[in-house]
């Protein structure tokens, strides 16, 4: 096949991919954001956008446990980083007004870490484990007990004189996280009472999470500058966030501060934030495929390895939206672009025009 690019090729689009590892546009956490996130994490549903049919079921479940005067059931919130899991848990402890206990899986490697913290639990606290998938498999047999019947089941003494003694727990309600609930494995799946997807945001959605964070943090906006942002912001409303400081402060330097569609639109080229959303890396994989692939399919370690990211970034930041965007395709043999990937990068696909040149 051959191809006809207007503007780059996979290889400058590699170089810009290397010499711009601008963390902007990855969905995930990255520390300098902590402080700045919980400033404007919304506590309340009604704060919280989107994910309606979500927030109904929820809502409901919330007010049923409220009459039993019982705590929630256990809940798992699966989907792509940035999406609101750990905000929806925060929400869901105002609601039900009971404290709550943030952990994540990887700070729970030794038996007494998850011991420590189940039996400093008091009665209804909200437990929330984040990257839940990542619990090792002794962390999740004490899970177990705690999870169904409230109980720990711990070993004294040596060989012979071994005891087991079991302790009784407040019940407790356990929240976990993750990105990737296929590789939670199955008992501990079946321990959730309720488990739910979060969903990637509409633009009108993002449109709101920026007129929000823009009058908390005292930045004047303007709707079209709003639905520009929300348009190049993946779905992801923390994605959303950090775009609107930069956009901010692109509007101060170079403008008067406030943002209309056209400062917006102006700096987010400038930080090779596309039309779609896509950064360079996003870019990169997409070329990559089209390029030296013919469109694919071709696997997933395979396109790692040529475009210099790890496998697990490429499946969880950057493939959710690829997929959801319907730019890529995922298929037994591997990953294919799609017809729409050719056109927003604008790659004329010459076998469709020799096709068509036929008729
Ligand atoms: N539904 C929402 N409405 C408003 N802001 C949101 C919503 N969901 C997430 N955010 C914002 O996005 C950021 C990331 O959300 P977070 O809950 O940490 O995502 P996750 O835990 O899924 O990775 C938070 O700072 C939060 O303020
Ligand atoms: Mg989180």
């Amino acid at each position: 096949m051959s191809i006809i690019s207007d503007n780059n090729d996979f290889k400058s689009e590699k170089s810009l991919h290397k010499g711009n590892k601008n963390p902007v546009i990855k969905p995930e956490t990255i520390e300098a954001d902590k402080n700045f996130e919980n400033s404007i994490r919304p506590k309340s549903f009604d704060a919280y956008i989107g994910q309606t049919a979500l927030k109904e079921t929820l809502k409901i479940t919330i007010e049923a446990a409220k009459k039993r005067e019982q705590p929630l059931d256990h809940l798992l919130f699966y989907g792509p980083p940035g999406l609101g899991k750990t905000t929806l848990a925060g929400v869901i402890a105002e609601q039900m007004g009971v404290n709550i206990k943030i952990t994540s899986a990887p700070a729970l490697e030794r038996p007494r870490d998850i011991i420590g913290i189940l039996m400093s639990l008091k009665g209804g606290e909200i437990l929330f484990i984040d990257e839940i998938h990542r619990l090792n498999k002794v962390a999740e047999e004490i899970l177990y007990p705690a999870m169904e019947d409230f109980y720990l089941d711990m070993t004294t003494g040596k060989s012979q004189t071994v005891k087991t003694l079991r302790i009784p727990l407040p019940k407790f309600t356990l929240i976990g996280a993750t990105t990737k609930a296929g590789e939670l494995s199955g008992p501990l799946r079946d321990r959730f009472g309720i488990i739910h997807r979060l969903e990637f945001y509409t633009e009108d959605e993002l449109a709101q999470v920026i007129k929000r964070t823009a009058g908390i943090l005292n930045i004047e906006i303007t709707e079209e500058g709003a639905h520009a942002i929300a348009r190049r912001s993946r779905g992801t409303p923390r994605i959303a966030n950090r775009l609107i400081k930069r956009v901010s402060d692109f509007a101060l330097v170079k403008h008067d501060g406030k943002i209309t569609e056209d400062v917006a639109n102006e700096s987010l080229d400038i930080l090779k934030i596309d039309t779609f959303g896509l950064d360079t890396t996003d870019r990169c994989l997409l070329r990559l495929i089209i390029e030296k692939y013919d469109g694919g399919p071709v696997g997933v370690e395979t396109i790692a390895a040529a475009i210099g990211e790890d496998v697990r970034t490429i499946e969880d930041v950057c493939e959710p939206y690829l997929l959801q965007a319907g730019l890529l395709q995922r298929t037994p043999r591997g990953r294919k672009v799609s017809p729409a990937a050719y056109r927003h990068l604008g790659i004329i696909d010459m076998d469709i025009n020799d096709q068509k040149s036929l008729f």
